[in-house]
């Protein structure tokens, strides 16, 4: 017992500080001796929570929830009115989008036939959207630890807590804002379009009981009730997790042990199985972008992927890089064989952790049947029919 407890600091330790650590060398031969040994792999992952917290100052509400429900389908938040939060953000892709990266402002058709209007002086948005379920638990640790106003958001964690996030897309110019509106104009023409519009003034003081309730806060804290709503606990894991040892089967349970050997479950943790830390594992270059994304510090570094709902997400990686999970692993095998995908990555610069992979193809089925069983289908698939602006429901996307 003694040397798993001690395996699962080591564990907690190097990935807590696997960017940053200057005692980096040394961490890394503690790790490789246990790897030898033979040991057996602490659980850390576990079912994700039942109820999701809320921040002290935006309890979710039903009134709260409707409204942030019809804003995040409705293009009016966006400087030509042309885009809306699920344009990138459908239920029919799992609150994520099947475009590597994404088409924002001046784009039209949805999905993989999403492209730019001619004539264009847009840029792609860089990196490849999330999906929005399960981003209330966004942060959680091992021990299902997180505070909702400290939530890690983004491929490179530059902002914090669902209701700062919700506003980010706003401002971005090739995501939402457009060239019509300056970045410190466009949150102010947002709010005064609402005003402008009766239903969205009733549903606002009704969903805040304070004077001027139309504002630039409370927008975000809508938005960010209506997602923490969007959650998948349910999953055959979490069923497996709850005590239910049917919910998945023997090759899954498989598959399970694989993951934990091989070394996935090293940065994949806790109940969102990411351990939300920043890593350097060399995915490769899109080649749509002008220049190489170097992410977090300019090192190469992004956030591990949770890898909750899988089936419903793809392509993957911060750029979507990759297509299927088979390609997924494939590039994971490389890497353990200390091939770097990245040429501007040499493996010298491979996350720690990463150095610790041991997968083979042997392996790479049943890890893939096993992420299977954290699909969960139980999410709010409901578009709602108009929105009150009047515009086209999700943007130009029809
Ligand atoms: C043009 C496409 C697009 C639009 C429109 C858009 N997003 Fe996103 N979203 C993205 C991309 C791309 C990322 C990842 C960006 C990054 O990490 O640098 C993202 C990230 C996020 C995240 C972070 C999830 C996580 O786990 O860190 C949330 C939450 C989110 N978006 C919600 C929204 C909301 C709310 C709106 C509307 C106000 C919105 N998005 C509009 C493309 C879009
Ligand atoms: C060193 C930490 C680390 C290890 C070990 C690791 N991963 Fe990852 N994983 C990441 C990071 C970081 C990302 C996001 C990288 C990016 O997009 O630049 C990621 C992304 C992913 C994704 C993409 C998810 C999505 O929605 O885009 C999958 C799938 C995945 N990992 C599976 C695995 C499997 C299976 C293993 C074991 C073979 C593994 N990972 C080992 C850190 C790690």
């Amino acid at each position: 017992m003694r040397t798993i407890t001690l395996v699962g600091i080591c564990c907690l330790y190097l990935s807590t500080f696997s960017c940053t650590n200057p005692k980096k060398e040394e961490n890394q031969s503690i790790a490789r001796t246990h790897q030898k040994t033979n040991f057996i792999v602490v659980n850390t992952n576990s079912a994700l929570p039942e109820k999701v917290n809320s921040p002290n100052d935006n309890p979710l509400t039903p009134e709260k929830v409707a409204l942030g429900k019809l804003l995040f389908y409705d293009p009016i938040l966006s400087g030509d009115k042309d885009v809306a939060c699920a344009t990138c953000h459908h239920p029919d892709h799992g609150y994520a989008e099947f475009r590597d990266i994404s088409i924002g402002v001046n784009g039209q058709g949805f999905g993989s036939k999403r492209d730019f209007k001619q004539p264009n002086d847009i840029p792609f948005v860089k990196r490849n959207a999330h999906t929005v379920l399960n981003t209330a638990f966004n942060g959680i640790d091992m021990n299902s630890q997180y505070i909702p106003e400290l939530a890690p958001m983004f491929w490179d964690i530059r902002t914090q807590s669902l209701e700062n996030q919700a506003l980010e897309p706003i401002k971005a110019m090739e995501e939402m804002r457009g060239r019509r509106y300056s970045e410190t104009e466009i949150l102010d023409e947002v709010i005064n379009r609402l005003k402008s519009i009766s239903a969205y003034r009733q549903m606002f003081d009704a969903a805040f009981s304070e004077k001027e309730a139309l504002n630039v806060m409370n927008l975000g804290k809508a938005i960010a009730a209506f997602e923490r709503t969007l959650v998948t606990n349910d999953s055959r894991f979490d069923q497996f997790m709850r005590g239910d040892n049917g919910a998945i089967s023997i090759s899954e349970k498989e598959g399970y042990e694989q993951f934990k050997k091989v070394g996935c479950i090293n940065c994949h943790l806790g109940p969102m199985f990411s351990d939300f830390k920043m890593h350097v594992i060399g995915i490769p270059e899109n080649d749509k972008l002008p220049i190489p994304d170097s992410g977090f510090e300019e090192r190469f570094a992004f956030r591990t992927a949770s890898l909750r709902n899988l089936r419903f997400t793809p392509p993957y990686m911060h750029n979507g890089s990759f297509n299927s999970l088979e390609k997924v692993l494939e590039f994971y095998e490389d890497l353990s064989f200390g091939k770097s995908r990245n040429p501007l990555v040499p493996k010298e610069d491979f996350d720690p952790l990463i150095r610790e992979l041991n997968l083979s193809v042997k392996e790479m089925g049943p890890i893939i049947s096993f992420l299977n069983t954290l699909n969960g289908d139980e999410f709010d698939k409901e578009i709602p029919e108009s929105v009150p602006s009047g515009l086209p429901v999700g943007g130009n996307i029809h």
